[in-house]
């Protein structure tokens, strides 16, 4: 696949040496994982070409008769898996899908309530260097200073208080499972619209490994790119009506069609010009893997896994924030260890095994230091690593920390690390 790029030396020799790196070092950053064969054949496809400004069957250009075919598989694909109601797959990233979500429901100035950036949240819940906290006045919930969980109480509370117009559910570094139906209980008291961005653990949820948002939430946001292991892109979603439980807000019938019709001028062209035809292929691709039988096995690996690192993290006294994990990550608490983020992730680095640094609640250092690493398992388990090997980088990860100044430990931990990542070979079809 990679002749292609015989024309331009240059370039094949980055592309060979990023697959030399995924190949000889252990990915366990979050947010990352390795498509498949297939997604990376439909993101590198033909489709690239096409402009298609609009919807399947309603589109300004023409000549969009089989990109309405992927889109259309895109969709439906997606509403099974999620049993949702409404898709838009054209958001090119998470960051544009929250983007077309807020500005579709909200005026400028209005209140959003999301989880603190420094306690988890991601940047578009809020973050004053980000649209979400320039346009909108956005609130923080913190998460319990004891156990470190959400605390319902709490956000109840901010809730009553600050009345904000929209609640945000959903975090980048949370390693906990998410009460969305007390969430919608605190949405319905103040009136607010209830969002989650599931990006992470959107491929848990597809196979009912977490609650689903889509049952309480108004719309769902996530990435394709993490747990869900697409092509790098966002997309929203509506949940069916089912007989909610709380006998709140129908989305049946009108209410519905006004919600879809609404997101979908927000996305194109309220925020986005010419969707990314190939993207969303690949997108179809990726969720019919997820359909299939397989993905239920790797996505309950990619929990057995976690759950197994942190357990045998903690056996060398690392801290895990929360206690554990029941998703696919975990936050490491490194102040008893000495060592800040930032320096761990550099030791890491060199010993072949990538992970990012985070803050931790109430952490006491700046974004660039933080006392925090965050460690991920969907890559290494889409290598086929189970718990053995976790077993194994539990036990590197702790030499590399321990021994994070010492140069030759840290070579001979790499060496461990390329040693173990030869048995799980990956893109070798590619060289
Ligand atoms: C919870 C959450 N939402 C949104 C995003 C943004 O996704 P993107 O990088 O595709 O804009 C991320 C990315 O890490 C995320 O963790």
């Amino acid at each position: 696949m990679l002749n292609y790029l015989n024309s331009d030396p240059e370039i094949l020799e980055v592309a060979k040496l990023e697959i030399g790196r995924l190949q000889n070092n252990l990915e366990l950053i979050a947010s990352e994982n390795f498509v498949s064969l297939a997604v990376l054949s439909a993101t590198g496809s033909v489709l690239t070409n096409k402009y298609a400004e609009g919807y399947p069957g309603k589109r300004y250009y023409g000549g969009c008769e089989y990109v309405d075919m992927a889109e259309e598989l895109a969709r439906e694909r997606a509403k099974k898996i999620f049993k949702a109601e409404y898709a838009n797959v054209q958001p090119h990233s998470g960051s544009q899908a929250n983007m077309g979500v807020f500005m579709a429901l909200l005026n400028p100035g209005d209140t959003i309530l999301g989880l603190s950036l420094d306690h988890g949240g991601h940047l578009t819940h809020g973050s004053p260097v980000n649209f979400s906290g320039q346009i909108y006045r956005a609130v923080g919930y913190p998460l319990n200073k004891e156990t470190q969980t959400l605390d319902y109480n709490i956000i109840e509370d901010l809730a009553v208080k600050e009345k904000p117009k929209l609640i945000i559910a959903g975090a980048s570094a949370y390693s906990r499972e998410w009460d969305y139906k007390k969430f919608r209980e605190i949405a319905d008291r103040v009136g607010a619209f209830l969002v989650c961005d599931m990006s992470h653990p959107a491929g848990l949820i597809a196979k009912g490994l977490l609650n689903s948002p889509l049952d309480y939430c108004d719309v769902v946001t996530s990435t394709t790119h993490k747990t869900l292991r697409g092509p790098r892109g966002g997309m929203i979603l509506i949940g069916k009506d089912k007989e909610n439980p709380l006998g709140i807000k129908t989305l049946k019938g009108d209410r519905l069609k006004l919600m879809s019709e609404i997101f979908d001028s927000m996305i194109m062209p309220g925020i986005q010009g010419g969707p990314l035809m190939h993207v969303i292929m690949a997108k179809a691709v990726a969720f019919g893997e997820v359909l299939d039988d397989s993905f239920d096995a790797y996505a309950k690996q990619v929990i057995k896994n976690a759950k197994q690192l942190s357990n045998k993290l903690s056996e060398y006294e690392f801290k895990i924030i929360s206690g554990g994990t029941d998703n696919h990550l975990m936050l490491l608490d490194l102040s008893n260890k000495n060592i800040s983020g930032k320096k761990a992730e550099k030791a890491l680095e060199i010993a072949g095994i990538t992970v990012n640094k985070n803050m931790i609640p109430f952490d006491t250092k700046s974004p660039f230091v933080t006392s925090g690493i965050r460690i991920g398992t969907p890559a290494v388990t889409t290598r086929g690593m189970k718990e053995n090997e976790m077993d194994v980088i539990a036990g590197l990860i702790n030499k590399a920390v321990e021994n994070n100044e010492n140069e030759d430990i840290l070579n001979s931990v790499k060496k461990d690390v390329n040693e173990l990542c030869s048995k799980f070979p990956l893109y070798k079809e590619l060289l």
